[in-house]
Formats: structure tokens, sequence, C-alpha cells
């Protein structure tokens, strides 16, 4: 009983309290979950999907008609914004994917062999644990590097932990769990160093902070559309470098 009215005291101001810092719409829910994906969207974007679908329709490349094309023409230009977004020379080098995890996949799979070794951190996300996870029951050889309670990388361990068989350094951008940032530009710029790639998990990043691939010399970029880019679910992309070849 005592309990009972103590929780519907404390409900009630609780709701006092929202109700005065949102009292404009949607004050009934403040949504906290972004990391995961970001809402509500800007109307742009919903306005943008119901035109595609009312007005368009049509999948892009696989004829001639007129929807064909617009369709084409709207791939076009996301993958002109997204060049210009993250200063990539090439458009065409960026592959649309379902959201980072699938990227993520995709470039992790597609870049290690067997006998080749990949560091990374403790920091980062299971789209990138799990995919090195499996790498290593066919015989790829991961360093993971054990992270502060802060979530800061020791660039020396990094540094350290090349091989002369290592191909690449896999990082997250930020975490997602404590809000690291990393220091990409000194990843990128030790990977330059020792001539291995560098993949660049900007789940948390992408449409928040500034990413230049080629200032941070990024050989493959992951990132999800639906995050701080402010698309729809079901949205993401890789950039490759030139110089890159994935394996599908
Ligand atoms: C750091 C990080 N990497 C990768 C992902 C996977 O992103 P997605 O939800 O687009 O698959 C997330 C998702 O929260 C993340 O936080």
């Amino acid at each position: 009983m005592f309990v009972e009215r103590n929780y519907s005291i404390l409900r009630a101001r609780v709701i006092e309290i929202i109700n005065r810092a949102f009292p404009m719409r949607r004050r009934e829910m403040v949504y906290f979950d972004s990391a995961a994906t970001s809402w509500p969207k800007p109307p742009e974007v919903w306005q943008a999907m119901e035109h595609f679908i009312k007005e368009v329709g049509a999948s892009p490349g696989r004829a001639g008609h007129r929807r064909t094309v617009e369709a084409n023409q709207i791939v076009d230009e996301t993958r002109q914004l997204l060049a210009s977004l993250f200063n990539i020379n090439d458009p065409e080098r960026i592959v649309f994917t379902l959201n980072a995890t699938d990227a993520l996949n995709m470039a992790i799979k597609g870049l290690m062999s067997q006998g080749e070794h990949v560091i990374t951190s403790s920091m980062e996300h299971n789209s990138v644990t799990r995919p090195l996870h499996t790498l290593e029951s066919h015989g790829v050889q991961v360093t993971k590097i054990k992270c502060d309670r802060q979530g800061k990388i020791d660039l020396n361990q990094v540094e350290q932990a090349i091989r002369p068989n290592t191909r690449a350094i896999v990082l997250t951008h930020a975490s997602n769990v404590v809000g690291t940032i990393m220091p990409v530009q000194d990843i990128g710029r030790i990977a330059a160093k020792h001539n291995i790639h560098f993949v660049l998990d900007a789940a948390q990043t992408a449409g928040i902070l500034n990413i230049d691939v080629k200032r941070l010399n990024v050989s493959v970029l992951t990132f999800p559309g639906h995050k701080g880019l402010m698309g729809p679910q079901g949205t993401g992309g890789l950039f490759i470098r030139e110089d890159v070849n994935l394996r599908t």
C-alpha cells in the first residue's frame, strides 16, 4: 500500500516534469534510442519516400522508361551527396547496403583471408566482433586491443600489434556504449605508415562528425543511413577505396 502510494506520487511528479520540459507535441514520450536509429525523421525523408512509392516506383537501371530513369537519378544523386559528405573522389565506389551491419560483414569477410591478421578493439559493436569471430574459425588471426575504462585505445599497443601478415585495422569511430570518440586520424596514420588497410565503422558518427576518408586514410568506410544521416531503416552503405578489392 505504502509502496503503491509512493509510486503513484513519483509517477505523477515525473509526468509533471516531462510536461513542463516538453510542452509541445509528443510530450507523452521522450525518444532516447537515437544510437539504435534516429527518430523522428525529418518530413523531407518520408515525403521523398512517398514521392518515390507513388510517382516513381521503378527499379533503377532496369529499363529505359521515364520512371527507371528517375529512379536511377535518385540513386546517382544520393551517391554524389554521400561522396561530397565523406570527401570521396569517385561516387561509384559507394555501395548501398541494408544497414551498417550488412556493410561491415561485406567489408570484413571480403577483405580478410585465411592466414592473415587483423587488429580491432574491445569497444567494437557485435557487427564487427561477430564476423571476426567467424573468421577466426577459418584461420584469420585477430588481435583485440583492450581499451581502458573510458573506452580509450592505446596507440602504442595498436602499433606494437602489427605483424608482417597484418592486413587491416577495423575500428569504430565512436563507441555506441560509452560514446568514446576514437583517435581515428592517428589510426589512419599508423595504417598508412605500415601499408595496411583501415576499415572505419562510422555507425555512430556518419552525419554527426566530420568524416574525410582521404584525411583519415580510410580504405573502407561503413555507415548506416538510418541513424545520424536521418534516412529510413533498412539503409546503409560502404565506400571501398580504389586500391581495395573485396571478395563477394
Ligand atoms: C558502433 C556500431 N557499429 C555498427 C552498428 C550496426 O548498425 P546498424 O544498426 O545500421 O546495423 C551499430 C548499431 O548500433 C553501432 O553502434
